[in-house]
């Protein structure tokens, strides 16, 4: 299994350390730890199978979107998690007599190795990135481990984990003339039953890790459209503690008094009209195709420069 690696291990704990020294943890630390991943991947399998007719739709067209590419196909998936997605577009392209090289973009070593694995399960050729997509270095190093026509995707709303007015146009940075984009948005609407306990399960994942206990605190989650952008919507999660607490991370002894909060990852999403303007009034890409989701929670657009 081949990985390349621009974010170690040694860095992401230091910024684990720092960013619970700032109350602040980023949407990266929500994937890192193997218990993070299980509560992930528990609310993948019940909660996104929505997305299977989508990406079966996806993977029917995949060889006729990049019919333009001579050559093998890359395919460069920014935020690719454990892959399970971008599996039926690389099992298509390869059913298809095309030759593939996959490139999964992750900072979590755990999921990346799912996604080489898989990959390589399938025949494909693989080379994990481990990197740090919010950077904007990193996101330019990792497009350019293929010369264009590339194929790229974020999509199971990996978007909606960033600043998506920030994100969009890094990503659109990237794209060459000739260069495929598949992004999805997870589509705003009021719903009664969120969070669920695998939410909250998994957004208390990375506290858990450093000795935290659900007893020690609560949990707020919170949506608020987004003043900056029409169809923005922010959905915020914050844990408040309930009583001093004494942390050690990294060597480092965090103290945090009883009343304090912790803001956890956020999520933005977006209604269709908000997801469409962002994508080309804002980030200035061309929508070749957009394609909502059968259960209309989530729109996959076709993009390019
Ligand atoms: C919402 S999940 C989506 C995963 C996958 N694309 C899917 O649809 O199942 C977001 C993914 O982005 C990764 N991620 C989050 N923050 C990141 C960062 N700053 N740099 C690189 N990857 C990051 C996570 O590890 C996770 O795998």
């Amino acid at each position: 299994m081949n990985i390349e690696v621009l974010l170690t291990e040694a860095e992401i704990a230091d910024e684990f350390a720092e960013s619970l020294e700032a109350r602040d943890l980023p949407e990266k630390f929500f994937y890192w730890q193997p218990a993070s991943v299980k509560a992930w991947q528990e609310i993948e399998r019940t909660s996104h199978e929505s997305l299977v007719p989508t990406w079966a739709a996806l993977a029917g067209r995949a060889a006729d979107l990049v019919k333009g590419f001579a050559g093998r196909v890359p395919v460069i998936s920014f935020g690719a998690g454990d892959g399970s997605k971008d599996r039926a577009i690389l099992k298509s392209l390869l059913a298809a007599g095309r030759e593939v090289k996959y490139f999964p973009v992750d900072a979590s070593q755990n999921m990346l190795e799912m996604a080489c694995a898989a990959a390589e399960d399938e025949d494909c050729d693989v080379l994990g990135i481990k990197a740090d997509i919010s950077s904007p270095m990193h996101l330019m190093l990792a497009a350019d481990v293929s010369e264009a026509p590339r194929l790229f995707l974020m999509v199971g709303n990996t978007l909606g984990g960033f600043d998506p007015l920030d994100q969009i146009r890094h990503v659109a940075g990237c794209l060459h003339a000739g260069d495929i984009l598949l992004v999805d948005g997870q589509i705003y609407e009021q719903e009664t039953e969120y969070p669920t306990a695998q939410h909250e399960n998994w957004v208390f994942s990375p506290l858990a890790s450093v000795g935290i206990t659900p007893e020690d605190g609560g949990m707020k989650f919170a949506e608020t459209a987004d003043d900056r952008w029409e169809g923005l919507y922010l959905l915020t999660r914050r844990f408040q503690t309930a009583r001093d607490l004494s942390i050690r991370s990294m060597g480092r002894q965090i103290q945090i008094a009883r009343g304090e909060r912790i803001v956890m990852n956020f999520r933005f999403r977006f209604t269709r009209e908000g997801f469409h303007s962002l994508l080309t009034r804002h980030a200035r890409l061309k929508i070749v195709a957009e394609i909502p989701s059968a259960d209309g929670r989530y729109v996959t657009a076709v993009c390019t420069k």
